[in-house]
């Protein structure tokens, strides 16, 4: 039985070693299949580990490439627990990894793939090091790779945790800032705080080994790209004239009990219940009362991490985008992005929404297309709507959670969600939708970027090993059919769809009364 089927594993690999270029791929996947399932080892891992080492020397360089992100799989197979046997047969020639690192074409698949494999060997952080600072890796590969091969100090009393995407050198913050975080980490418990600290290693692997598998299977992956217009490092909101909102004073409705607002410097108030929203520096904060929570404690949030919507715009996003795109050679530029807002956002009378709006990149985009007067931009934290603010003055900003828009039925012209669904908790897509819908006029259309799960296990596994605070269990694409799905049932009907990699680009429009079947 065993024998059979250390057979049938040999035989795959055999088959791998010799499958013709338009096989590979097929081949490839039924082996790792074999060996590998979903973040786990099978029955035949363990035995199989040598012949792949093996096979390392008689291949070329786009299967060692491929090879080599098999054994890294196979290394965190036990992770987060550091000592397993599988762990220790892919780690066992080291040096033969290191060799082949020193040689390969900088840059390219199997010298990402290698990264990739040596990232798991914490026992031999100098050595790797030192073979990524005689090879001068970039910045941002030497970061990832320093960070994988930490390993959790129980006793450090403040360990680096939280910042790992895209790379932990990428995260510049100010005094004031890392305050705050050693604060954060501090009020965790021990076991909260080695919790995250393995989601971190997770995270970093698992961008080590998405940007590599892309390079195995395409090329080189270019640098990430920075758009053109950046948010200030330290955004300064200013104030706004009450006619900002005011012009829009028709569809905004009291999100306790739907009636009219109406508009001040400093607040939005109900004409139906007692509801008074403050409006800080442009941004009306719907989700509180303005008897409640009080603004010092509003404006407070801004200062705790200012530098974060600068951050996203800058670093998070460009790498983001190559991730869940897999698009590591970058077609979609900001440039791209700009002309597919104006081609895609068509609206009727009525104020343009951008939901999740963040920093205001992409609302800047949309105001081009629409003017700044027919825009309203919401998000849920008012980190991101100062940036915003402070870029587009004239726009006014709503602190809300989407699941619960200030607008009566029927009021908005478009509704634009830009890079932004996959930021919602992904049980609240479906809801949003149906939101936006209920405030969309007939016709409005709602224009939305978002991104589908690889078919690869590979690379799913790559994309869900990233921990972020939304995806503490790994982040998740949408399957496209069940987003279109919750689109339609929302009383959206898809009118444009296009798709670069795995990004996804849908206009659907609000369809008119007594028109749903
Ligand atoms: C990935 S960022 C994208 C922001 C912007 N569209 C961009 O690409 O620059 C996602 C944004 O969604 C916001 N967000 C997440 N869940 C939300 C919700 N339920 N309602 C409103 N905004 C939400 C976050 O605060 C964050 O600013």
């Amino acid at each position: 039985m065993v024998d059979s089927a250390a057979h049938s594993v040999t035989a795959s690999i055999d088959l791998f070693a010799g499958a013709p270029a338009d096989r590979l791929a097929e081949a490839y996947q039924r082996l790792v299949s074999e060996l590998w399932r979903d973040g786990r080892a099978t029955e035949h891992t363990l035995p199989a580990v040598p012949h792949l080492v093996a096979c390392l020397d008689r291949v070329d360089e786009a299967r060692q490439g491929r090879l080599a992100i098999l054994l890294g799989l196979l290394a965190e197979v036990e992770r987060p627990a550091a000592h397993g046997r599988v762990h220790a047969a892919v780690r066992a020639p080291l040096d033969r990894y290191l060799t082949l690192w020193r040689r390969a074409p900088r840059g390219q698949g199997l010298s990402l793939a290698l990264q990739y494999l040596l990232a798991h060997f914490p026992e031999d952080r100098h050595r790797v090091l030192a073979v990524a600072d005689d090879l001068s890796l970039d910045a941002d590969y030497r970061s990832r790779l320093d960070r994988a091969l930490l390993r959790f100090d129980a006793d450090d009393p403040e360990p680096q945790i939280g910042r790992a995407f895209p790379y932990p050198t990428a995260w510049e913050m100010d005094e004031r800032e890392r305050a705050h975080d050693r604060a954060q980490v501090a009020s965790l418990s021990a076991e909260q705080k080695a919790a995250q600290w393995h989601k971190d290693t997770s995270t970093v692997l698992g961008f080590i080994g998405a940007q590599a598998y892309w390079a195995v299977l395409h090329d080189a992956p270019i640098p990430p790209i920075e758009p053109d217009s950046l948010p200030p490092r330290y955004p300064d909101p200013p104030e706004a004239d009450p006619e900002i909102f005011r012009r829009h004073e028709a569809a905004f409705r009291c999100p306790k009990c739907g009636e009219s607002l109406r508009f001040t410097a400093a607040a939005a108030r109900c004409t139906g219940c007692a509801g008074a929203y403050r409006i800080t520096r442009g941004m009306l904060d719907s989700t509180a009362s303005a008897g409640g929570t009080g603004g010092a404690d509003f404006l407070s949030q801004l200062v705790k991490i200012p530098t974060m919507a600068h951050f996203i715009e800058s670093k998070a996003r460009p790498n983001f985008k190559r991730l869940c795109g897999f698009t590591w050679d970058g077609p979609v530029t900001a440039g791209v992005e700009e002309k597919l807002i104006a081609e895609l956002v068509h609206p009727v009378d009525g104020p343009v929404l951008d939901v999740a709006a963040g920093p205001g990149g992409f609302t800047l985009a949309l105001a081009k297309a629409v003017g700044h007067q027919r825009v309203i931009a919401l998000d849920l934290m008012p980190q991101m709507l100062a940036s915003l603010r402070h870029r587009l003055p004239q726009v006014p900003a709503v602190v809300a959670n989407a699941r619960t828009l200030p607008f009566g039925d029927g009021t908005l012209g478009a509704a634009m969600c830009w890079n932004g669904p996959h930021a919602f908790l992904y049980e609240d897509t479906a809801p949003i939708f149906a939101e936006i819908s209920r405030c969309l006029r007939p016709g409005g259309t709602f224009t939305t970027y978002s991104f589908r799960d690889s078919g690869d296990p590979i690379y799913r596994y790559f994309v869900g090993s990233h921990h972020f605070p939304q995806s503490e269990h790994g982040l998740r694409m949408y399957d496209l059919d069940e987003f279109k799905g919750w689109l339609a049932d929302a009383g959206l009907v898809v009118r444009e769809e296009s798709a670069v990699g795995l990004a996804f680009f849908i206009t659907a429009e609000k369809q008119a009364l007594g028109t749903r079947g």
